[in-house]
């Protein structure tokens, strides 16, 4: 099966761009298991080339590369260049059974990335299993005329990636919550590029500096690449502008607090402005989902002015909302806005053909089997009422180019089977159960799509971080509570809404986005909480005209 896949893909590698080969910058991505050190023990983690994070991949505008992925770890991989839209090009995507069928111990994949108008941050990341727990790393995505960012160019630029550590091996936590339809276990803590830092035991040596000169302006690339939470984070003392999000720039908005989603990537401008001293960036939860675990320690790493004086004894923390402060995420969120001047026009639909209506939900299975949770039930995930069965026969793009019968089906439903008071207190116990299906969307090539993501308060209401592959989409608008047809699309932003690929929708709220269906493809939609993407809250679009890949 992998061997057929591969052949397709040299094919058209051969086809696509060999004559220009000696332009094309090559990485080679060897994926192996190392031992690294947190919380006081040690554990074997899979890594890329033995670094963790992994190695930041530097490109231009425009610019396609070449990563070689080489097995030489004992379990399946594959690789997804998040935010990277692939024009024409879904076979090197990466997520498993949607796009390929994963890369087994031994085996290598050479994945083409091809950038075309994302400028920014971006990052890559596994995309099996919960793989990408470890196996992460940045994307800087520089302008083509090197530094001409459309803000005063910074002194120096810092990728800052948010994570999770478990001290268990993460295959363990994996299985463990597979088989038991429960949550899983929360993570020992959070880090900052890979550290812990000086909350957490065994941590202080090794947490993370920034060496900053006062007067200076710094750009921090900040990633939240953890696989289950969306994140509050703040630099004690210190405001910070947002210029970008999800590699689009944003008009500059200057705030104390971020709230940024798995998946989400966010520039930010830190101007060194303070008395010289030290002081704590933190990461800690945002957790919705009542009565919920969380993991409920913070992440710090620490700001340091160059200088001559005697800091504080211990760095100044910043003031975090609190773990369950739904408003200040969602009024973070909601306040993104696209630059939208003459050199970053926007061109978000403004009619719509394809109007869609998907309800995001928390649900239930019954389990007969004992080894399921307490009350017998597994939990689910849904998007319409369907629970996105993944193929593991074949992919579900190489089903398509080769028209093979039986691997997925393409009925998914525009609009959920029922209307009802989505984000009641209590919602009827009848919609706790979904239904089970391998179901595709198929969008006509070039229509222009609005989709109204509907959060529940079925089986629990909570946040849902919505990412779509091989597109960026705008947010037009948000609220809470049920979206209203006739008043909300009244309020929308059609003038400057931000671009993202990841957009986290709001505990019983709903988020409207648009974008135009132009990139033949199969591509992904899910959660990006890997939790709700293991109960099977995705699905897929796929926009025609295949034959159009190059
Ligand atoms: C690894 O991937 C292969 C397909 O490439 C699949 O047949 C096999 O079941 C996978 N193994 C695991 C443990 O998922
Ligand atoms: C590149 O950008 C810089 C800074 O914005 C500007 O001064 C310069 O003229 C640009 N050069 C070209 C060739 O566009
Ligand atoms: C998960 O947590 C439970 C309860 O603390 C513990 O018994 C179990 O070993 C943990 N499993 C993993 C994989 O961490
Ligand atoms: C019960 O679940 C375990 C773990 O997933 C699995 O190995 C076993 O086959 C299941 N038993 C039945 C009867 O489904
Ligand atoms: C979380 O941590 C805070 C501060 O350390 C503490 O006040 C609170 O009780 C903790 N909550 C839980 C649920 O452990
Ligand atoms: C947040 O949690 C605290 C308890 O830790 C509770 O008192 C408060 O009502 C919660 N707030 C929201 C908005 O759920
Ligand atoms: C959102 O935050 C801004 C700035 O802090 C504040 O002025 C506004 O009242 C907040 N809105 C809500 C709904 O909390
Ligand atoms: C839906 O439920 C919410 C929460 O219970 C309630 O405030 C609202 O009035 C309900 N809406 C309708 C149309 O019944
Ligand atoms: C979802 O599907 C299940 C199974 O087919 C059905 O019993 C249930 O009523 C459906 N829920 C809704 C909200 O339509
Ligand atoms: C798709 O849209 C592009 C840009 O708007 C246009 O140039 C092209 O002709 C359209 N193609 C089809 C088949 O509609």
């Amino acid at each position: 099966m992998r061997v057929l896949a591969f052949q397709v893909l040299k094919f058209l590698l051969l086809g696509g761009f060999l004559y220009c080969q000696a332009l094309v910058h090559h990485h080679t991505f060897v994926v192996k298991d190392a031992p690294y050190t947190r919380l006081c023990s040690t554990k074997k983690i899979m890594t890329i080339n033995g670094q963790f994070p992994g190695p930041t991949l530097y490109v231009t505008t425009g610019e396609t590369i070449v990563v070689d992925v080489i097995n030489k770890s004992p379990h399946n991989i594959t690789m997804h260049w998040h935010g990277v839209k692939q024009p024409n090009f879904p076979w090197s995507d990466g997520p498993e059974y949607i796009t390929q069928c994963p890369v087994q111990p031994g085996g290598q994949f050479r994945q083409k990335v091809i950038f075309s108008d994302e400028e920014g941050t971006l990052w890559w990341h596994a995309h099996s299993d919960w793989t990408r727990a470890t196996v992460y790393g940045a994307i800087v995505i520089k302008p083509k005329n090197g530094t001409a960012y459309p803000y005063p160019t910074p002194h120096e630029e810092v990728p800052i990636i948010l994570g999770e550590w478990w001290k268990k091996d993460i295959f363990e936590v994996y299985d463990q919550t597979r088989a038991s339809g429960a949550d899983p276990n929360v993570s020992d803590a959070y880090t900052i590029n890979g550290q812990p830092g000086d909350l957490l035991p065994c941590s202080k040596s090794d947490s993370f500096k920034l060496s900053v000169d006062y007067g200076k302006t710094y750009l921090l690339r900040l990633i939240n690449a953890a696989l289950q939470d969306i994140l509050f984070f703040s630099i004690a003392n210190h405001q910070v502008t947002v210029v970008g999000t999800d590699a689009g720039y944003t008009k500059p908005l200057r705030v104390t607090y971020v709230a940024i989603s798995p998946g989400q990537t966010i520039d930010l401008l830190l101007e060194a402005n303070q008395p010289l001293d030290h002081y704590y960036m933190a990461a800690k939860v945002y957790s919705s989902e009542n009565g919920a675990q969380y993991d409920n320690t913070t992440a710090t790493a620490i700001v340091q002015y160059n200088g001559n004086y005697t800091p504080s004894s211990t760095p100044p923390l910043p003031n975090l909302p609190a773990f369950n402060d739904t408003t200040a995420s969602a009024n973070f969120t909601g306040r993104l806005r696209s630059l939208a001047d003459k050199n970053h026009p926007i061109d978000v639909p403004l009619s719509i053909n394809t109007p869609l209506f998907f309800t995001l939900s928390d649900n239930k299975f019954t389990c007969a089997n004992t080894s399921c949770w307490t009350t017998q039930t597994r939990l689910a995930a849904s998007v319409n009422n369907i629970s996105f069965q993944t193929p593991t026969r074949m992919d579900i793009l190489r089903a398509y180019y080769n028209q093979i019968n039986g691997v997925y089906s393409d009925k998914f439903p525009d609009k959920p089977p029922v209307f009802f008071n989505f984000t009641a207190d209590s919602t009827p116990l009848i919609y706790e159960t979904p239904t089970k299906g391998t179901e595709v969307k198929v969008l006509e090539y070039n229509s222009t799509v609005e989709i109204v993501f509907q959060g529940t308060n079925v089986a629990g209401g909570t946040d849902h971080p919505m990412h779509i592959h091989g597109t960026s989409f705008y947010v037009v608008g948000w609220g809470f509570g049920n979206f209203d047809k006739d008043k909300d699309p009244l309020k929308y932003n059609l003038v400057d809404p931000p671009l993202q690929n990841t957009i986290a929708i709001p505990k019983n709220g709903w988020s409207v986005i648009r974008f135009k269906a132009s990139n033949p493809g199969v591509w992904f939609m899910h959660c990006h909480l890997d939790r709700h993407m293991s109960w099977d809250i995705s699905i897929i679009h796929q926009h025609e005209m295949m034959h159009n890949i190059s």
